[in-house]
């Protein structure tokens, strides 16, 4: 029997501005353009998974006014069946891109932050041994559902973002596979200096695989005796938001489908590559079609 992916994650409505700088204290700012997007990094992720062409399961909780979200995930081929509608309003984010396309992103929880143990363990006792659980850190209860996960014998796989405090505290030794960005590594480690926190995360965590996405500087992977450094893309920046989703996605996807790490890790940069130079993110990750067919 082929495993099944889950990804217990958030759903979110993202509202978009492009703006000249990020606002600063104090100051009023009219924004050049303003679009409303499909978003939420368990959301993208669960995209991005389905349009490289895995099979996904998608859990987490929606509002009222989040149906919208729950169908765009099943337009793409997601199996929306574990989404949950709830009566607390949708999540959303406020997301301000500057003209270089970096993103600042100011998150309102809502339905994610309703997630409880009742309803992971209820969604849990569907998947079982071998089957991978894919976690962001943008819902509630997600200590939980990686001790939960393990304890079913599924491959954990944890993406800390956005990273808080409270992450250092999760049982993050039962994860397999760990996905940081260069802040998230430096909170996790408590080192500034990115090669000493890739050490420290080694030595912290050392039965888990390790990927460290490093935007313009590509990523490393480090697995016991397995290294590898891939260059990113060279393309033209538009909008980041949910190029480390695109990653995540393509990477396991890939992964599923027996690739090796090596071209695992290369087809997922080529897809965060085209996602960041489109706007917006669910509707910025590409098909397997479009990275097949992409000559970074
Ligand atoms: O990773 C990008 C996502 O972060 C956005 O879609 C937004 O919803 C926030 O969760």
């Amino acid at each position: 029997m082929t495993n099944k992916i889950l990804n217990f994650g958030s759903l979110n409505i993202d509202y978009v501005y492009k703006v000249p700088h990020f606002v600063k204290p104090g100051e009023t700012l009219a924004s050049q353009y303003f679009e409303t997007f499909f978003g939420g990094k368990g959301a993208n992720q669960s995209t991005a998974l389905a349009r490289a062409g895995a099979t996904v399961s998608h859990a987490g909780k929606i509002g009222p006014e989040g149906k919208r979200l729950k169908e765009q995930l099943q337009s793409d081929g997601v199996d929306v069946t574990h989404i949950i509608e709830g009566s607390t309003p949708n999540g959303h984010a406020c997301i301000q891109v500057d003209t270089k396309g970096q993103n600042a992103i100011l998150i309102y929880p809502g339905s994610n932050g309703e997630v409880t143990k009742e309803e992971i363990e209820t969604t849990l006792n569907q998947f079982g041994e071998g089957d991978f659980l894919l976690l962001q850190n943008e819902i509630s209860c997600v200590d939980a559902l990686i001790k939960l996960g393990n304890e079913r014998g599924l491959k954990v796989c944890f993406n800390p973002a956005p990273m808080n405090p409270s992450v250092r505290e999760y049982p993050i030794g039962l994860v397999n596979t760990l996905i940081v960005n260069e802040t998230e590594a430096q909170a996790l480690s408590k080192k500034e200096n990115m090669e000493e926190a890739i050490e420290q995360l080694i030595k912290l965590y050392p039965q888990t695989e390790l990927i460290i996405t490093l935007g313009k500087l590509g990523v490393v992977y480090r697995y016991q005796t397995e290294k590898y450094e891939i260059p990113a893309c060279s393309v033209n920046v538009v909008d980041t938001t949910g190029a480390g989703d695109t990653f995540i996605g393509f990477y396991l996807a890939a992964k599923l489908e027996g690739k090796g790490v090596e071209e695992a890790l290369k087809l997922a940069s080529k897809a965060s590559g085209l996602c960041v130079s489109k706007q917006g993110a669910q509707s910025s990750i590409p098909t397997k079609e479009a990275v097949q067919n992409f000559s970074a």
